[in-house]
This record gives structure tokens, C-alpha cells and sequence, in this order.
């Protein structure tokens, strides 16, 4: 088949769309509109046969990723391994699932085109797949799906719809467009197709990593950990399945608590991949007898994973991706330590702006960006002489700023400042000398990273 990008002829025009769109306000849009691959009175389980079938469909398709030995071994003691997905072309994993969903597609449905919903990465991913196989695409992103994620879907030439409060209003609109335009709706986690091919991931992590004691994988609507468990727990039973979400999105928790997917509210969160408000029915039923472990991490973990895979391992990493890591750091995997594990690196799709405040909310986290406070002498050289105290311990002024009016003593100033340090030691040897010094010392902020039983 030509895999030429070629110009698309869409079958279902973007005026059509948006005439569809002004019909039916997202309250309008029947709940109804039903997805006859994902029934929750008839869930699909998919097997191992369906994940070697995908693993045919995709091959030279998508990146075989690599499955690295991670720096990050000797200071977290374990054996680590990251199967770096963020190296695909789109930044994600999801291109393996798109692309084995458009190829399963007939004749017919290839040229009418196929109609998806997602907060960026898979629809970034069908979108590209759609333009390497000529299929038109259309995808509705919901308004808080990141800017950058909603442009590259437009290079791709997909038609893109920004609509919908979150994914499951994004969604309903999406179901809207699949009935009224006979377009195949291609759910992103929950669509056989899509699981089958995520599970290709397990499949190399198997040869590329030979008796891992753990796979920890990013858990969204859950298409991604239920292809790679029934790829592993076939071929290497004893591998454990650990799935995270963060606390900010724990959809899944909330399933198994349930004992079905629930609708779960989210919260804006780093990890964007994985707000995910109700689990997939196919992906559920499939990963529940497959699931070893269950984690939900809270954000600042996820923070200085990302920082920790740019320091250490000098990879870009969004939320989502870092999430395994996260898990580790905060401790709910020490019955790991000296073991061997897989982190599954599954996205590199972070926006500039995320990606600067996720660096220094890591800082802060550690306790190497620190917020205090100090009341010096309004003398000459009273703010000089504490800004050499600060230097003498190597600590870089980022911001400072001084207030006189709202002191009681005519004759002081309180400086507040924002300083880099090199690590939590100095930051605590700089507090002692200040409160040593100065009889007006505040330091706010205590970092979580120490309170790291807090976490579990
Ligand atoms: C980077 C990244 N990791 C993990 C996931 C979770 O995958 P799933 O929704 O299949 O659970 C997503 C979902 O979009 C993602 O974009």
C-alpha cells in the first residue's frame, strides 16, 4: 500500500461538521449515542492472538523503541529500564494502536474516514496515521487539551474540532458526528484495535528485556496497560503488573473500587494524559484479572520525575510519561528494590510553558527552590550583607524583593527571597545560619520529598 502523504479527499466536509455542531449544543447530544465496540453489557476481552495480529498489521509502521538500562538505577535501587515510547513519531504510544485501527478498517470506511475524541496524544497519533494512509480523519479535542498537542493535529491536516468541557463532553460530540456522518468512531482506549496495538509495546519489552519482575505502566482509560498485560502475563506470567494514575485523575482506583469504570471527576492535572474521567469497558474487563498493583501518586512526585528524567537522563517527558518513575520516587514500589523493572516512558508531549513550571515545582519539591523571608537592617549595607551570607553557601538569588511599610520597626526592611540551592543539605545548612544570624527568619515551605512516607 502507498503510504505517499497525499492530498486527502474528505468525504465529510468541515462545513458539514460545523453545521452538525450548530444542531446540537453539547447538552443536546443524546447520552445514547451508543459505540458498538464498547458495550458495558457486552465488554470485549482481547486476547494475545489479537495483540501478534497488531504487532503484523503495524510492523514498519511505527518505532520499535528502545529498552535501556536507566541511570537512574544505582539511586533508586533497582534494576531500571525504560521502554522509551516518547521516541515515536507523534511523541506517544498511541500511534501503535491508531495505526492497527485504520489498517482493520474496509474499503469503504477508509474512504468516508473514521471520527475520534482525545485530549491530544491520540488524536495526534490517528491524525498522522490517517495522513501517511490517505484516511480522512476528524478528531474533537476538548478545550483544555494542550495548545501545542491541538496544532500538530492540524500539520497532520485532520479536521479538528475544539469543542466540550472535558474528554467526556469531546467524546459525546465525537459519538454525534460517527452516527450523523457514518463515520467509524475510534475510541482511543477502549476500541479493541486500539488495545491490540498498544499491546505490541509488551511484546518487545518481553525480547528486550528478558525477566522483568515488573512493568509499571501509565493508566488513563486504560487501553494501554490491558494490551501490554495480556501480551506479558502470556509470555511471562510472573512479570508483575503495576498500573499509576495520579491523584488528580484517579479514574481507575475508583473503578476497581466500584467494581466497574464509574465516572470520576478529574482536576487539572501534569499528568494530562491520563484525565481520563471513566475508564474503558473493554480495557477494564480485560486488565482486571491481569493487575498485580494499583498505584496513585500525588502530583509534586510527578513533578520531579520530570525533572529527574531531564537531569539524569536527559529525556523530555511529559506528566503522563513520568508517572512510573513518580511512583517509584515516592516510595510505593521499595518491595522492588535490587528487582528489575520496566517503566513504561510513554509520552514527550509537554508543552514549553508546562514543561518550565514542571522543572521548578521538581526544585521546589526537592528543596532546591526555596522561599524565605528575612528582616535585616534598613542601615546601608544591611541587604548586602545578607546577600553575601547567601552566596558564601553557593545560593543563587533568583527573585528578591524588600517591604518597609508593613513593619513595626521604622529602621528594618523584610527581604523576601526566591533562591536556587544545591541540594535539601545546603538549603537547611543556609536556614540554620540565618535563624543564627537575623532574628526574623521565615522559611515557608517545607519540600515533600522528605515526607516521603506522607506519599504512600
Ligand atoms: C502519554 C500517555 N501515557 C499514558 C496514557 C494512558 O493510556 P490509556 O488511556 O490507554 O490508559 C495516555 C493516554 O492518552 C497518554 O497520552
Amino acid at each position: 500500500m502507498s503510504e505517499e502523504v497525499s492530498k486527502i479527499e474528505k468525504k465529510v466536509t468541515f462545513e458539514e461538521i460545523e453545521k452538525t455542531m450548530k444542531r446540537a449544543s453539547i447538552s443536546d447530544i443524546a447520552e445514547t449515542v451508543e459505540d458498538p465496540f464498547c458495550d458495558e453489557r457486552n465488554p470485549r476481552i482481547i486476547t494475545f492472538q489479537d495483540v501478534c495480529q497488531a504487532a503484523f498489521m503495524i510492523r514498519g509502521g511505527v518505532e520499535t523503541t528502545p529498552c535501556s538500562r536507566s541511570h537512574l538505577s544505582e539511586s533508586c535501587g533497582m534494576e531500571i529500564y525504560l521502554k522509551k515510547e516518547f521516541l515515536q513519531f507523534t511523541g506517544s504510544f498511541k500511534e501503535r494502536g491508531a495505526r492497527n485501527a485504520l489498517l482493520h478498517l474496509t474499503p469503504e470506511q477508509k474512504k468516508n474516514g473514521v471520527v475520534s475524541a482525545s485530549l491530544g496524544n491520540h488524536a495526534q497519533a490517528i491524525a498522522y496515521h490517517g495522513m501517511k494512509l490517505n484516511i480522512p480523519v476528524t478528531v474533537v479535542m476538548p478545550k483544555e487539551a494542550s495548545i501545542m498537542k491541538i496544532q500538530k493535529c492540524r500539520n497532520f491536516k485532520a479536521n479538528v474540532i475544539v469543542q466540550g468541557s472535558d474528554m467526556a463532553a469531546a467524546k459525546k460530540i465525537a459519538m454525534e458526528l460517527s452516527r450523523d456522518k457514518g463515520m467509524p468512531y475510534i475510541n482511543g482506549y477502549d476500541h479493541p484495535y486500539i488495545m491490540a496495538g498498544q499491546g505490541t509495546i509488551g511484546l518487545e519489552i518481553v525480547e528486550q528485556c528478558e525477566g522483568a519482575d515488573a512493568v509499571i505502566v501509565p493508566v488513563g482509560g486504560g487501553g494501554l496497560i490491558a494490551g501490554i498485560a495480556t501480551a506479558i502475563k502470556t509470555l511471562s506470567p510472573n512479570t508483575k503488573i503495576i498500573g499509576v494514575e495520579s491523584n488528580k485523575c484517579p479514574s481507575f482506583s475508583k473503578a476497581l473500587e466500584n467494581g466497574g469504570p464509574i465516572y470520576t471527576k478529574n482536576h487539572a492535572t501534569l499528568a494530562d494524559g491520563l484525565a481520563v474521567p471513566k475508564v474503558g469497558v473493554n480495557a477494564y474487563a480485560t486488565i482486571v484479572p491481569l493487575l498485580d498493583k494499583m498505584i496513585v501518586v500525588k502530583e509534586e512526585w510527578i513533578a520531579l520525575a520530570i525533572l529527574r528524567m531531564v537531569e539524569l537522563e536527559k529525556c523530555v517527558v511529559e506528566g503522563a510519561g513520568a508517572a512510573g518513575l513518580a511512583a517509584i520516587l515516592a516510595g510505593h514500589l521499595d518491595e522492588y528494590k535490587g528487582k528489575k523493572v520496566v517503566l513504561l516512558v510513554c509520552g514527550g508531549n509537554i508543552d514549553t510553558t508546562a514543561f518550565g513550571r514542571c522543572l521548578e515545582r521538581g526544585m521546589a519539591a526537592e528543596g532546591r527552590l526555596i522561599r524565605f523571608s528575612v528582616t535585616v537592617s534598613d542601615r546601608p549595607g544591611g541587604i548586602s550583607e545578607l546577600c553575601k551570607l547567601i552566596y558564601t553557601y553557593g545560593v543563587s538569588i533568583k527573585d528578591i524583593y524588600h517591604e518597609r511599610a508593613f513593619l513595626k520597626d521604622v529602621y528594618s526592611v523584610e527581604v523576601k527571597i526566591v533562591a536556587e540551592t544545591a541540594d535539601w543539605d545546603t538549603s537547611q545548612q543556609l536556614k540554620k545560619r540565618l535563624h543564627e544570624v537575623y532574628d526574623h527568619v521565615v522559611f515557608n515551605d517545607v519540600p515533600m520529598a522528605i515526607h516521603k512516607a506522607e506519599a504512600l
